[in-house]
């Protein structure tokens, strides 16, 4: 009996042994399959979306047996299959287009796809199955439910390129692409498999995200005051998946998940052109800038115009305090030629001007009320925002409390930022009561405190950092969750970022 239970205790320890070694393996298994899929490699990346915080307008898995209420077919073939929705462009050259949810300023929308027949979508051998022409996918952006252009997309072209194309794009209504931005497909996301599509968009600001990881970015997104969103498939035929709309805050400058940071330009590219003037902005808006950060004060007569130093002496041929200038006198100076003489010529622009080459040209605005202002003075700054339909493009920053009051009592719509040379003993209480949109500490005061970001992004407030030219200091401030980086070398953070999307470094 002893031997038999001394036999059945070794039979049931190696049985326990066995369990044992079966659940860690189990583990280990797990283990692995969570580092490999929290991993983003170029190879295999996690197709789940991100956690996106923000109203769920959309949320469909295709689970019943026709399209889903409120889609509407408006070119093409679109049925459900397999719980999946699988589309197939139209003929006369127009692509299949599916259209649902409902007109939004802030949001992103996802889906999951997969070409069907052998084509292929971006990556070496992008190939056409149907109708001949290269295949793309697009995620559509205020499209009317009849379909009819003009509207905007993120699109996934293949078969041009050999490694295929992600762009923005606007279908005008003669039914031409005006391709605004491009970029090359990341390696990974071509192939016959599920690919995760997203497009987050505030305004005319977009990114496009590709498994998670953002891949291009856009400032001239043409929006139109109605449509929805929308599928839209040609060259091939492509299912789709777990679409879901999600309207976002209206917080400009919370950086996304899988997004690199915000390039900003400080006074523009003041590295490479003469500080807050329209060259700066140009060079700065050419470089990749999707902000430009510049500086308002009142001449004497009360017009408000983009300068940094509270008088013209160090920028500009003229002297004296800009306050003791009337415009005529300011608009006679020349603030290029202290930077050098192919500058020569440039002027002080007015806070008017600045919005109106924004506005025509592309970009937004970080706005710094330099100095102690009077509300007049705030007002009148908004009306210039205003009156140049700019509400939506800019964010008004200053160190100043009291002109963030003013300009939230007087216009509530602009977000606000406040400046800071050092952190408030309580920032998430000070961005609370001032309403904020961003916290704007020096660079060194978010790196003494590396917990900053992540208790103002719990309350919805950015933090945005000034004024950090060097990438080693990029990296450990992108690490601490920095949103955006107000820059005097926005092309190099520009560039910088780029290497960061397609993983460089
Ligand atoms: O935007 C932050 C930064 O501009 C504040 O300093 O002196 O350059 O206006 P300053
Ligand atoms: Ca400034």
């Amino acid at each position: 009996m002893t031997k038999h239970r001394t036999a059945l205790s070794g039979t049931g320890r190696g049985r326990r042994l066995t369990l044992v070694a079966l659940v860690l393996a189990v583990l280990c298994g797990l283990v692995a399959v969570f580092l490999v899929y929290r991993t983003p490699s170029p190879g295999l990346r996690p197709v789940a979306a991100p956690a996106v915080k923000g109203e769920r307008v959309v949320v469909e898995d295709f689970s019943g047996a026709g399209l889903p209420d409120g889609w509407k077919a408006a070119g093409g073939d679109w049925k459900v299959e397999d719980g999946r929705l699988v589309g197939a462009p139209g003929g006369g050259g127009q692509p299949g287009r599916i259209v649902f949810g409902r007109h939004l300023n802030d949001f992103r929308l996802e889906a999951t796809a997969r070409t069907g027949g052998g084509a292929r979508l971006g990556g070496e051998g992008s190939t056409a199955r149907t109708g001949g022409a290269a295949p793309w996918v697009a995620l559509g952006v205020d499209v009317p439910a009849s379909g009819a252009a003009p509207w905007s997309v993120g699109a996934l072209r293949g078969g041009a390129a050999p490694g295929g194309l992600l762009e923005f794009a606007r279908r005008t209504d003669r039914d031409t692409w005006d391709v605004t931005d491009k970029a090359a497909l990341p390696a990974a996301a071509g192939g016959d498999r599920d690919v995760r599509l997203a497009v987050e968009v505030h305004g005319t600001r977009a990114r496009w995200f590709l498994d998670g990881r953002e891949a291009l970015r856009t400032s001239r997104l043409t929006r139109t005051a109605d449509g929805g969103q929308a599928l839209l498939v040609d060259g091939a035929r492509v299912s789709f998946d777990d679409v879901r709309v999600t309207k976002l805050g209206a917080n400009p400058l919370l950086r996304p998940v899988g997004s690199p940071m915000a390039v900003i330009a400080h006074r523009g590219a003041s590295s490479a052109a003469p500080e807050n003037t329209l060259v700066s902005d140009e060079v700065a808006r050419r470089g990749g800038a999707e902000w430009i950060e510049n500086d308002v004060q009142p001449s004497k007569d009360g017009v408000p115009y983009v300068l940094h130093d509270t008088d013209v002496d160090r920028t500009t041929d003229g002297t004296g305090p800009i306050r003791s200038l009337t415009a005529a006198e300011v608009d006679a100076l020349d603030a290029g030629s202290w930077f050098g003489p192919a500058y020569a010529g440039a002027r002080v622009p007015t806070l008017a001007a600045q919005l109106d080459d924004l506005r025509r040209r592309g970009g937004n605005m970080l706005l710094e009320i330099k100095g102690r202002h009077s509300r007049a003075e705030v007002a009148r700054i908004v009306e210039e925002i205003r009156d140049h339909g700019m509400a939506g493009r800019v964010v008004v920053q200053s160190f100043d409390v009291d002109a963030l009051k003013y300009t939230r009592a007087l216009a509530p719509e602009l977000p606000l930022g406040l400046l800071r040379t050092e952190l408030d003993p309580d920032p998430v209480a000070v961005a609370r009561e001032l309403g904020l949109s961003t916290y704007n500490p020096p660079a060194g005061e978010l790196l003494a405190h590396p917990g900053l970001a992540k208790s103002l992004h719990a309350a919805g407030v950015a933090v945005t950092v000034w004024t950090v030219d060097d990438a080693t200091r990029w990296n450990s401030l992108e690490a601490l969750g920095t949103d955006g980086i107000i820059t005097n070398r926005p092309a190099e953070l520009s560039g910088w970022n780029a290497g960061r999307l397609h993983g460089d470094h």
